[in-house]
């Protein structure tokens, strides 16, 4: 049996150890804590320095230049491109109309799909517009999205990229790093089936495509792509109202420019990543029966057709 002194000696050791145990959860907390912070801090440093990591966050623009017209396929080929183009990072996507004005049909169709874009007019000049031969389709439209270039980006990469045609995203991405002039096949062009560099013992050696018509670049518009610090260098560059060699008067404007200089693209030329395809034109829609149909649904679809 404890004697009562004993009894209260036991009850304050018991009380100290219990005070010290709370002292060293404490000290232990505050290490604990401090510690944390300090390598949150450290790590932030850390992160702060790497030069890499920012570097692969922000990948140098696109600038992605389409010419469009109005027809009653062109909400439906602007739809399957821009859903494309959705799948690519650090892109401008330059809409350029052969029209005077914009379309309100165009800028919602551009809305609703969500890519970064810009909706500019630029058309076709009367004394081409009235000839009976070919046209030069989609040339003053190039030329407004170069001049767009010009006054608005300083680097990143360009591309005419046709409202018909159809892309892998891939060449994107591969085309984003192009120092000069970028080039590679294109799948469904003339006879032969494919227009494309031909790379002999690892260097361009000529082109091979159905008609060569004594083009220096006998390339399709959806086969290159050229740097906008190149092209800011070459001011005069610009594409010629010469239906057939709007390509080759380009690439030729961009001049000098050493054959060694153009990256060879989709594995050296070795892919199809790009086809000119054609859609079938449709005939323009009957005009809309208002006494028989204006109080249905049609009254409202009617309004989404393009007729020419
Ligand atoms: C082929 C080439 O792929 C084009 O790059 C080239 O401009 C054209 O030939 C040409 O040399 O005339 P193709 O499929 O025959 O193209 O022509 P389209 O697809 O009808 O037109 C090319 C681009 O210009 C399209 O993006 C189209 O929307 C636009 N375009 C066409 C206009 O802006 N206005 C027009 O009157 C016709
Ligand atoms: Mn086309």
């Amino acid at each position: 049996m404890l004697l009562p002194q004993a009894k209260e000696s036991k009850v304050n050791e018991n009380l100290s150890n219990k005070m010290a145990l709370g002292k060293s959860i404490k000290m232990y907390l505050t290490i604990f804590v401090a510690t944390t912070c300090i390598y949150m801090v450290l790590y932030q440093y850390h992160m702060s320095r790497q030069p890499l990591a920012t570097n692969e966050l922000v990948k140098p623009p696109l600038y992605i230049i389409t010419p469009t017209y109005r027809r009653p396929e062109q909400l439906a080929e602007l739809t399957r491109l821009g859903y494309t183009l959705k799948h690519v990072l650090n892109l401008l996507w330059l809409v350029i109309e052969d029209a005077n004005k914009t379309n309100p049909l165009v800028a919602h169709t551009l809305d609703r799909i969500g890519v970064p874009y810009e909706y500019l007019v630029a058309p076709m000049p009367e004394q081409y517009k009235l000839t009976k031969r070919a046209k030069p389709r989609g040339v003053s439209n190039r030329n407004r999205g170069l001049d767009y270039l010009r006054a608005n980006a300083t680097e990143g990469v360009l591309y005419f990229a046709d409202d018909d045609n159809t892309y892998d995203v891939n060449i994107f991405e591969q085309m984003r790093y192009t120092k000069k002039v970028s080039m590679w096949p294109v799948g469904l062009v003339t006879k032969t089936g494919v227009s494309s560099p031909i790379i002999r013992e690892g260097k361009l050696d000529g082109y091979y495509d159905g008609w060569i018509g004594g083009r220096k670049y006998p390339v399709d518009m959806a086969g290159f792509a050229v740097s906008v610090k190149f092209l800011h260098e070459r001011p005069h560059a610009k594409m010629p109202f010469k239906p057939g060699y709007e390509e080759d008067g380009f690439l030729r404007s961009l001049a000098p420019l050493q054959n060694n200089e153009i990256e060879l693209l989709a594995d050296e030329c070795r892919e199809i990543l790009t086809w000119h395809t054609q859609t079938k034109k449709n005939p323009a829609a009957l005009p809309f029966n208002q006494t028989r149909y204006g109080n249905t649904n049609l009254a409202f679809i009617e309004k989404l057709l393009v007729r020419p």
